[in-house]
């Protein structure tokens, strides 16, 4: 029993406008709720992403989905561990929340299980569709093509200790290591049918956000929708190039502060746990197959210390 799902996140920023701006220029849609800014996928029924605005920028939660009965044994489970249950920030409708070892605070909200591998497949065959050579047809998408995300995939945290995360992780949240290299970089992902990763800890000196990831209909969608906003005067991250570890395509664009949100298509499903072996990769192999050198500063992590 864990959790099974990654559904949303929330940043703190110094200003919600140009957050607005940026990710609905990432292809998701906003509403203010109040003070605040709700952000949603094409596939979402509640924001998956919420901006508040306050002093600098930092993750203020993360937030994990489970089950009814999941969230009876995860409570269970962080007390018998000597954890804490804290209460969940009312406006990410969470039932309960729990800090890591690095003081991030993880919130726990019941819902249902989407069908991941079912989806792909149907947003793939629907996007392919679009462009299909039949009748005479071009391959070539149209210069207004848009790029809208259907889903959150995931999130890649700094951490002073990624051995600490992934026990945490693992033993508290009921997540399974997917593959590392070294101690410098780790990917989770969630038992019983998952994307390669829902969660990944790079090490730094302190805690810090790094990425979070948003997946699209095909590798179209990651070139073009990267290509529209570097046209748009984003800084661009790194990409377009094929990873390694997850095996994802990925294009990545800095957002006005300085994380990153990165557009992915093509990520391994690993549909059954007893028959994946996580491995400790190579450094070299740790970031990607092919595609443009890593920028300098790809890995360098902007956010202040706490
Ligand atoms: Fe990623």
């Amino acid at each position: 029993m864990s959790v099974h799902s990654l559904l949303g996140y929330s940043l703190t920023v110094p200003d919600i406008e140009p957050g607005k701006k940026f990710y609905e220029d990432f292809g998701l849609s906003g509403t203010a709720r109040g003070n605040r800014l709700g952000l949603r996928c094409g596939d979402d029924t509640r924001d998956t992403v919420t901006l508040a605005e306050g002093k600098g920028r930092r993750l203020n939660h993360l937030v994990f989905g489970a089950s009814a009965a999941g969230l009876k044994v995860l409570e269970k489970d962080i007390k018998a561990r000597g954890g804490k249950v804290v209460d969940a920030p009312a406006e990410s409708g969470g039932a309960f929340a729990v800090r890591d070892p690095d003081d991030n605070l993880i919130v726990f909200r019941e819902n249902q299980r989407a069908d991941v591998l079912e989806r792909r497949k149907k947003v793939i065959a629907e996007e392919t569709a679009k462009y299909t050579r039949a009748g005479g047809r071009r391959g070539c998408p149209p210069r207004d093509m848009a790029v809208k995300p259907w889903r959150l995939g995931h999130v890649l945290l700094f951490t002073p200790d990624v051995d600490r995360q992934i026990a945490f992780y693992t033993d508290t949240l009921g997540m399974k290591l997917s593959d590392r290299s070294g101690p410098i970089i780790a990917f989770l992902r969630v038992a019983g049918g998952s994307d390669h990763h829902v969660i990944a800890f790079a090490k730094s000196d302190r805690p810090g956000f790094h990425h979070a990831s948003f997946e699209v209909g095909g590798v179209d969608h990651v070139g073009f929708g990267a290509a529209s906003l570097l046209r748009k005067g984003y800084r661009n991250g790194w990409g377009f190039g094929r990873h390694v570890i997850g095996s994802n395509f990925f294009h990545y664009v800095r957002d006005p502060w300085n994380s990153l949100a990165e557009y992915f298509f093509d990520i391994d499903y690993i549909a059954d746990d007893a028959a994946w072996d996580a491995r400790d990769w190579p450094g070299e192999d740790s970031l990607y197959l092919w595609g443009p050198d890593v920028p300098a500063d790809f890995v360098e992590n902007f956010d202040a210390p706490k």
